[in-house]
């Protein structure tokens, strides 16, 4: 009798306990009792500008909404920096992870935790590979971001029309990104034709992503590439094998190749055609200056509202907003997906892009 008694009271203490902790979860607050609901927002590194923009727009966002931020960088694009920290804001309980992975196919086992705990997690920017844990996807239309270095390259050098044949260097970014399947794709989808038809000539004969993937996506593994093109191939203003445009997929590995380009002697007056895509300051200074043609314009505000909105949603039970539920696969199956525009970006349109939409100040770009 005694024992059933006992058994009754910690049943009783049990189920207590339990409501108590769902009464805490209901009011969004994850346990933290604060009452406002708690995001983990992870991101690769500093040393980036677009990241630092990005965190910062999304934590004052996030905050104006009402959310407590907890935001971590992944110290020089260090993946087990980055799972620590994920680890640690799971064990916190956050109520939603905001990630932008390092190594989109690193984190299948951390994030297993996460699952396990009932986090919902958002691919940020880069997809996250092989784990079904992944809840939603926000990005820009990456494939698009490819199509419109490759279109701007067939423009300017009037590929359609035949002529040349024009020398040609690639350099897309990290092998672990996943993104750069789509910007190279993009690009490709573009430019293969005309390497096919002879109008385009790549003398390296590096055409394959990953022999022009760029490690960590960081400008001096480009510079160092691009270097050693330079010497290899004989590239040269004058008086060497002319090289007439360069297919950077974004801006940290174009500055690189800018700077190799700039200590063999090329300046701004027979530069070749370099893309680009961030609209990084230092770009955009290139782009003034004559030393890069172009970047694509990824306006880091509205990818911040969208996840603000969909964390939102997925807090309130209400419907997420998704506008792609058939391109981004992850392995496990088709990520939705909240897709925003890319847009072109050069010499003509910068201001209007960057300082009347307040993205910049003026004294920013110097
Ligand atoms: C982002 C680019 C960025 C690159 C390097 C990519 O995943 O989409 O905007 O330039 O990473 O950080």
């Amino acid at each position: 009798m005694k024992k059933t008694l006992r058994s009754v009271l910690a049943l009783t203490f049990a189920i207590a306990m339990l409501l108590t902790v769902v009464a805490a979860c209901a009011d969004g607050d994850g346990g933290s009792g604060s009452g406002a609901a708690r995001i983990g927002i992870s991101l690769p590194t500093m040393s980036l500008q677009r990241w630092v923009q990005d965190g910062d727009n999304m934590r004052e966002q996030f905050e104006a909404a009402g959310f407590e931020v907890d935001l971590q960088y992944g110290g020089e694009n260090d993946v087990p920096t980055q799972i620590a920290q994920l680890e640690n804001m799971i064990a916190q309980g956050v109520d939603a992870l905001v990630i932008c992975a390092i190594d989109g196919f690193a984190l299948t086992e951390v994030l297993a935790q996460a699952k396990a705990a009932g986090i919902p997690v958002i691919a940020y920017d880069r997809l996250i590979m092989n784990t079904d844990a992944v809840t939603y996807y926000a990005t820009f239309d990456n494939f698009q971001v490819g199509v419109l270095q490759g279109t701007f390259l067939e423009n300017a050098l009037n590929l359609s029309a035949g002529g040349g044949p024009y020398n040609i260097e690639f350099f897309t970014g990290d092998p672990g990104d996943n993104n750069i399947h789509f910007f190279f794709g993009g690009a490709m989808s573009v430019l293969q034709k005309y390497l096919d038809n002879g109008t385009l000539h790549c003398p390296s004969g590096e055409t394959d992503i990953m022999q022009v993937a760029t490690v960590a996506w960081d400008p001096a593994n480009a510079q160092a590439r691009m270097e050693n093109l330079i010497a290899t191939y004989g590239y040269a203003p004058s008086g060497g094998t002319p090289l007439h445009a360069v297919m950077c997929s974004n801006d940290s590995t174009a500055q690189g190749v800018t700077t190799a380009l700039q200590g063999g002697g090329f300046t701004a007056d027979n530069f070749p055609l370099i893309t680009g895509q961030d609209c990084d300051i230092v770009s955009v200074r290139n782009m003034i200056a004559g030393y890069q043609a172009m970047s694509v314009f990824k306006d880091t505000r509205t990818l911040a509202a969208n996840v603000v909105a969909m964390v939102k949603a997925i807090v309130a039970g209400t419907e997420v907003p998704i506008n792609d539920r058939e391109t981004y696969d992850n392995g496990t199956g088709v990520i939705p997906t909240n897709l925003s525009v890319p847009v072109f970006a050069d010499i003509n349109n910068w201001e209007a892009l960057l300082i009347d939409s307040g993205y910049y100040t003026r004294d920013q770009i110097g």
